[in-house]
């Protein structure tokens, strides 16, 4: 196996054990926010054990989740089976979505624009199948605001992002967000302790619309 797949794998045992201790302390309860607006058809990227599932209102039509890794994809698919919306599980990134342009109503990005390689290419693969009027929810982890935590994250993430699956705890996702030419149309900002002694670190939980 390689070396990244590798890393990438191991990353999503760590993440299913971890996850559910995360959503205890109050990530269920921001997944459950950020889906709240979703509607027709929504395109998941990132979805790892499901944890958003639970959450669909009954204004969407039908999900398709997205999720790489194969542990995690397995788990999402038991989790789709008690979603309750229909929920379809497929492997795929978010650099190359499988679907045609202009076809999703949502997209939802839950602490997944901090992983992927290259978040400038899966932004613009959001733009591309959002329809005019869609929505981009998110609910990120971000660079902190405060100069010196801003800048041990600086320190911190090439070696952290080797650890943890790719994951930049210094991106200012939602200016990324915005130059991708979406138009943030709400914006909460928090800090967040995703495990017991861990800082809080800077989250934004929002809505991005495409005109
Ligand atoms: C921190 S986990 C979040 C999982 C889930 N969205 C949640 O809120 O619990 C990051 C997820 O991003 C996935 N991921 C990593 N690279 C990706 C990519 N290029 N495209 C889509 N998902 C990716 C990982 O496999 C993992 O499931």
């Amino acid at each position: 196996m390689p070396e990244t797949t590798r890393r990438e794998s191991s990353f999503g045992r760590s993440y299913a054990r971890v996850g559910p201790r995360m959503d205890a302390r109050g990530a269920a309860e921001h997944r459950r926010r950020l889906v709240a607006p979703a509607h027709g058809f929504v395109i998941e990227i990132g979805a790892g054990y499901g944890a958003t599932f639970p959450f669909y209102p009954s204004t969407v039509s039908s999900v398709l989740a997205l999720e790489p890794d194969p542990t995690l994809r397995a788990l999402a698919l038991a989790a789709a089976g008690k979603a309750p919306v229909p929920v379809t599980v497929r492997e795929g990134v978010a650099e190359a979505l499988p679907a045609a342009d202009a076809s999703a109503d949502v997209v939802v990005s839950s602490l997944v624009l901090c992983n992927v390689a290259d978040p400038s290419v899966a932004l613009a693969e959001v733009v591309r199948v959002l329809r005019p009027g869609g929505l981009l929810l998110f609910y990120e982890h971000v660079r902190s605001a405060h100069r010196l935590l801003g800048a041990a994250e600086d320190l911190l993430t090439p070696l952290w992002a080797r650890l943890a699956g790719g994951c930049h705890p210094n991106r200012d996702t939602a200016a990324m967000i915005a130059g991708a030419g979406l138009s943030v149309q709400g914006i909460e900002r928090f800090g967040f302790s995703v495990l017991p002694g861990n800082p809080r670190l800077a989250h934004v939980l929002g809505v991005a619309g495409k005109s």
